[in-house]
């Protein structure tokens, strides 16, 4: 999987991809991550990337051009499945398309910023626009971010059998059973003895009972689907 991500602010994008899982996975050469400095692709004098909105909407539009340009030069080198734009008025991501678009060779991801990218831009090049949620992020770098991580770790070989991508939250559904270390008392509070039971069967049937009483009481709406209601 290659992810190309492009963005005004291109050092908000160093750190995720520079640690534990992400960059291991680069370095193992599963995944490839690139980080485009949009500022790199104007003509413009002073760097310009955005520029007023017509109408009397206050604020600032990315301009088509620095994007095109970058868009562009990018899809002469490889073919992309994905082009997404990361914008609060986009798909809400979860899980479900998480495993779809992990199955992308090439991606790319705008970070759309100040009031957004001209919409021709969209009309032209996007195939996905995606949201992370019902809130207002100061620009699209975190949460393409999240995005990202939420592909690569489902890439095969990124995650060992004992961290697997299978046993997740919400890969079946529901939400993940409380888990509990070392030691097996603490400060009076004991982990719960069929754990250390050493009996897989009754194991295994204790942390589905979990899941699913967790799923009941913080999540009814993934509960009723789970149970077929929905
Ligand atoms: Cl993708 N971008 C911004 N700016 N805010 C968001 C978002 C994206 N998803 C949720 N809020």
């Amino acid at each position: 999987m290659r992810i190309d991500i492009i963005t005004v602010l291109p050092k908000i994008l160093e750190s995720p991809f520079d640690q534990s899982i992400l960059k291991r996975a680069q370095d193992k050469g599963l995944v490839e991550v690139h980080v485009h400095d949009l500022r790199k692709y104007t003509t413009f004098k002073h760097r310009q990337v955005d520029d007023y909105a017509y109408g009397h909407n206050a604020g600032m539009v990315m301009m088509i051009e620095p994007i095109a340009n970058c868009i562009e030069a990018l899809k002469k080198e490889r073919e992309y499945e994905v082009i997404m734009y990361m914008t609060p008025d986009g798909e809400t991501f979860n899980q479900q398309t998480a495993n779809r678009l992990s199955l992308s060779e090439n991606i790319m991801i705008l970070c759309g910023h100040y009031k957004g990218v001209d919409q021709r831009i969209r009309d032209r090049y996007i195939t996905h626009e995606i949201s992370i949620g019902d809130y207002v992020l100061s620009g699209g770098e975190l949460a393409a971010a999240v995005v990202a991580d939420a592909l690569i770790r489902l890439v095969p070989g990124v995650l060992s059998d004992e961290t697997s991508a299978l046993t997740d939250s919400f890969q079946d559904g529901l939400l993940a059973p409380p888990v509990y270390t070392r030691p097996a008392e603490w400060d009076g509070m004991k982990v719960p003895d069929i754990l250390l039971s050493g009996h897989e069967a009754n194991i295994q049937k204790w942390q589905e009972e979990q899941a699913l009483q967790r799923t009941k009481e913080r999540r009814p709406d993934l509960y009723k689907k789970y149970m077929g209601e929905e």
